[in-house]
């Protein structure tokens, strides 16, 4: 499904260009950054490090968990789960890139207080796999080719390119080059997984890739954040952003304290388009997450099952740890329209749509349960995948909807506002962003003292629907998603509770 593209004449001009300029920009003296997630938290700890923000203060604000408001960010946020896939397998050179150095760090874990140790990182390994048409036996993969376009890609062109991408860090990092290996059928996957299951038509395994504890990677960036003592947290829900004029200067929360500051950063993950107009740019989807309880011995015949990820339909299976197995749905995923009471802050561009697509979780509706549809995919994920008899039936113990900031493109949003003076924005994560945690922060604040990384000008900054079309909605076409587009979460739980009652 791709998304017209053909410039529509009913659009008004579009303002001036964005601003992921070259020149250095000199620091605010305040900034305060709205929400506590990996893109926000990651960037109040670089700017805290950084010589020219000495004299900057910085102000985080998040919504809080109501039984321990002292814990960033909310535990319903996107950062916050029990595991995160942490590869450079990526299509698109530039994220190959960063990954692999994020990895660097992941991967240190001779001290207790290194990042990947006390169990916040396990490299399992990570099985790519897609369904056909196979490339022919023998197909050259040009590394470092990703030169594509990016809206027309299908799982099977992921999985591709990312492994072009993975032979090019591979031809500089023999470390490398030894754990990876091509899976060039079905029989080949289900030697490489191990669990006596099997999934997709071709695929490759890269033992250097893994996944990480989400929650307590944030919880020790939190505490090394909290140890610098130069932030000042906040909590509280932002209801609006202040303005004056086509100026930014902060934040007002739901009890009508003010935040003030010459510099505000939203970085509100799927939250953001209540906060700041989104239209066509960015639209939060939830995303299926199912967990099943094991025994001592069901996780010890699973324990060397690397992650394995079926690009052809997002379905995906984290290894057990702590007696859980976890699976889950990378999907187009769900919309959940939602009519503001208070509007975002608009653009001359575009008119924020009455009902806006936002998040809803079991922080605000503890009953929430995923839809049958998703659940029967998990399921069916399950089955192929870790085909346990024992598991067969087995109810999952916890279930989740995780929230994802779309974009078209899956890009991120890293961009100061082309209209409002005093705004910048970090978001539009795409269901791809934890894995940057250790170095995010610092290309975020690049951005923000003028400095985009070359090879993202171009991909991070903020950019206008390009047609009426385009602003109806955004889906995203990496061609990593499974599922179908469009599915509006009220009518699935609708249809899950007629099928339960
Ligand atoms: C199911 C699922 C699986 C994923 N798998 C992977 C993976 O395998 N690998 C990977 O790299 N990434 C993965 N991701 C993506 C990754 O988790 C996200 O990209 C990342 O966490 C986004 O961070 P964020 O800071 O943008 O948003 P968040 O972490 O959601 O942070 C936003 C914060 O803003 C706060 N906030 C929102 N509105 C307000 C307000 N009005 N007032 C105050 N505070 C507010 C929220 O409380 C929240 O703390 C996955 C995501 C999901 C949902
Ligand atoms: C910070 O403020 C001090 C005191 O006014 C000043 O001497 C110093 O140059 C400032 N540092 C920066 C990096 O702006
Ligand atoms: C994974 O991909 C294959 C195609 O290669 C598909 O037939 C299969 O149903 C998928 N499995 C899951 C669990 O999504």
């Amino acid at each position: 499904m791709a998304t017209p593209s053909a410039p529509s004449s009913s659009l008004p001009p579009k303002p001036h260009q964005s601003s992921s300029a070259s020149s250095p920009l000199s620091p605010p003296s305040s900034i305060l950054i709205i929400g506590s997630g990996v893109f926000g938290l990651t960037t109040a700890y670089a700017l805290s490090r950084r010589h020219d923000f000495v004299n900057t203060t910085i102000t985080v604000v998040d919504r809080a968990d109501p039984s321990n408001p002292d814990v960033f960010p909310a535990p319903d946020a996107a950062s916050v789960d029990t595991s995160r896939i942490i590869r450079a397998d990526y299509p698109d050179a530039a994220y190959a890139a960063l990954a692999a150095e994020a990895q660097l760090q992941w991967r240190q874990q001779t001290h207790p207080d290194d990042l990947g140790s006390e169990g916040r990182y396990s490299e399992s390994g990570l099985l790519v796999v897609a369904d056909g048409p196979a490339p022919p036996p023998g197909t050259p993969v040009v590394p470092g080719t990703s030169v594509i376009d990016k809206s027309k890609l299908t799982g099977m062109d992921y999985a591709r390119f990312s492994w072009a991408n993975v032979l090019s860090l591979a031809s500089s990092d023999p470390e490398l080059a030894a754990r990876i290996k091509e899976c060039p059928n079905t029989d080949a996957i289900k030697a490489a997984l191990g669990t006596g299951g099997s999934s997709g038509s071709w695929g490759y395994i890269n033992g250097l890739s893994g996944w990480a504890n989400a929650g307590a990677s944030m919880a020790w960036l939190y505490k090394r954040v909290r140890a610098e003592d130069r932030i000042n947290f906040v909590v509280g829900e932002v209801t609006n952003l202040e303005v004056s004029g086509n100026t930014v200067t902060g934040a007002r929360l739901s009890d009508g304290r003010v935040l003030s500051a010459d510099l505000v950063m939203v970085s509100a993950g799927a939250w953001t388009g209540r906060l700041v107009d989104l239209t066509g740019q960015a639209i939060a989807t939830g995303q299926v997450l199912g967990y099943i309880d094991l025994t001592p011995e069901e996780e010890a015949q699973l324990a060397h099952m690397p992650v394995i990820l079926n690009l052809s339909t997002g379905l995906f299976v984290i290894p057990p740890k702590n007696g859980v197995l976890k699976v889950a749905r990378h999907a187009y995923g769900y919309l959940n329209p939602t009519t503001l009471s208070v509007p975002p802050l608009v653009s001359s561009v575009t008119t924020p749509a009455a009902a806006v697509s936002l998040p809803l979780t079991t922080l605000t509706n503890p009953t929430l349960q995923i839809p049958t549809e998703g659940a029967d995919d998990l399921r069916r994920a399950l089955h192929e995948m870790v085909p346990l008899p024992s598991l067969r039936d087995r109810p999952f113990s916890k279930t989740r909807i995780c929230w994802y900031s779309d974009t078209p493109t899956a890009d991120f949003i890293i961009d100061y506002h082309p209209e409002y003076k005093g705004l910048f924005v970090a978001t539009g994560d795409s269901g791809h962003a934890f894995k940057f945690l250790p170095v995010i922060g610092e290309k975020i604040a690049d951005v923000i003292a003028g400095q985009c990384p070359p090879e993202f000008v171009g991909k991070w900054n903020w950019r206008y629907p390009a047609s009426d079309a385009a602003i109806k909605t955004v889906i995203t076409e990496d061609g990593s998603r499974g599922g179908v587009p469009g599915l509006i979460l009220s009518t699935e739980l609708e249809r899950t509770s007629a099928v339960l009652n």
